[in-house]
């Protein structure tokens, strides 16, 4: 079976809707199909300095999110990076082989660190592609099922690969992305040429997959369409009510074209309390088998304890490899 593997950041109270189409939802059908790894990434998420508790609670969250939207512990292995001590060792060996300029070339680097001043934006923020990496290449994974923006940092990954491999003997998988085109980039509901996204300025244009049904109808309602009344898929034109077919179309399995033809003559109102009802019909189940996650925390931990076991098996195979391969001294 070929091998996947994904993560998550556990960077907010609740995923959204570009996590959820873009990524999580693709994973659960590859379990069936593939090896499977996921993981909660909270080596990742300390980039942006949460406090112990915020993270502690997000880390746990998240994990419950991923069980409740399909992902079985005994189907895939499902765990927290930081439990997989190999992670971080794997990517001080990769940040050995990175370029200065190759890291600065980054985009969501770029993106990410213009909200702090000049220069104080912290290294891991700057190497956070590189713990990414470490994290693709330690299960030997072929495929990476991911959204659009992760395209970058899945190529940064192969050139890693490829010149780890190059210089010191084959030792890595080179992957390659898994990117579901309708769904890569779901954007902001109140700015449609915009990725939705987690560090988005206003939460009106997020949908959180935790999120009341009143509070998600509203936003649905509230999202900016364009001028115009036809009910149309048109990136240039209509990037508002693109991104709301897209969604759509997604949740409820229907063809873009079948949506085009049965909202002909409808105004925008019909079309948004649709999409409200299809999203609140996909989240709410979710959030509630979310909940319940949550209030039996010993059972959540075990089940992480489960992915992190299965994980740790193969990092260490592969760990054992790479440190051979560079000339690192066995300990025994
Ligand atoms: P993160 O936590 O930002 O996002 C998780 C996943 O959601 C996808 N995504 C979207 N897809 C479509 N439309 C959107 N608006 C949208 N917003 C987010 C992301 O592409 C991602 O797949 N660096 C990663 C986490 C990571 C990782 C990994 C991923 C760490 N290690 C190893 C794959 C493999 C990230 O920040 O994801």
């Amino acid at each position: 079976r070929p091998r996947v593997l994904s993560g998550i950041q556990p960077t907010s109270d609740s995923f959204h809707l570009g996590n959820y189409l873009g990524a999580v939802r693709q994973w659960v059908p590859l379990q069936e199909t593939h090896d499977a790894f996921y993981m909660v990434v909270d080596l990742h998420a300390i980039t942006i300095a949460p406090t112990a508790a915020e993270l502690r609670a997000r880390t746990r969250t998240a994990a419950a999110q991923l069980f409740a939207c399909g992902l079985d512990p005994e189907r895939s292995s499902v765990f927290v990076q930081s439990h997989v001590r190999e992670h971080a060792e794997l990517a001080w060996m990769l940040n050995c082989l990175t370029g200065m300029g190759e890291a600065g070339r980054m985009t969501q680097f770029k993106d990410k660190s213009a909200k702090y001043g000049e220069g104080s934006a912290s290294v891991g923020l700057f190497t956070y592609p590189i713990l990414q990496a470490a994290d693709i290449l330690l299960y030997q994974t072929d495929q990476v099922p991911v959204g659009a923006d992760q395209k970058q940092h899945i190529e940064l990954t192969r050139d890693l690969a490829q010149r780890f491999n190059a210089r010191y003997g084959p030792t890595f998988t080179v992957p390659n992305p898994h990117i579901v085109k309708a769904v890569e980039k779901i954007t902001d509901l109140q700015d449609p040429t915009a990725k939705m996204s987690k560090s988005s300025s206003s939460p009106q244009g997020i949908l959180d997959v935790l999120e009341e049904p009143g509070a998600l109808r509203k936003k649905v309602m509230r999202a900016v369409t364009d001028t115009g009344t036809d009910i149309v898929a048109d990136d240039e034109n209509k990037p508002g009510v693109t991104n709301l077919l897209r969604i759509l179309s997604a949740l409820t399995g229907t063809p873009i074209p079948d949506l085009e033809a049965r909202y002909v003559g409808q105004g925008y109102g019909t079309f948004k309390k649709d999409v409200a009802e299809a999203v609140i019909e996909t989240f709410s189940p979710i959030r509630e088998r979310t909940e319940k996650l949550l209030a039996n925390e010993a059972e959540l931990d075990r089940m992480l304890a489960i992915g992190a076991a299965k994980a740790r098996a193969v990092a260490q195979e592969t760990m054992e490899k790479a440190r051979d391969a560079m000339g690192f001294l066995p300990t025994h």
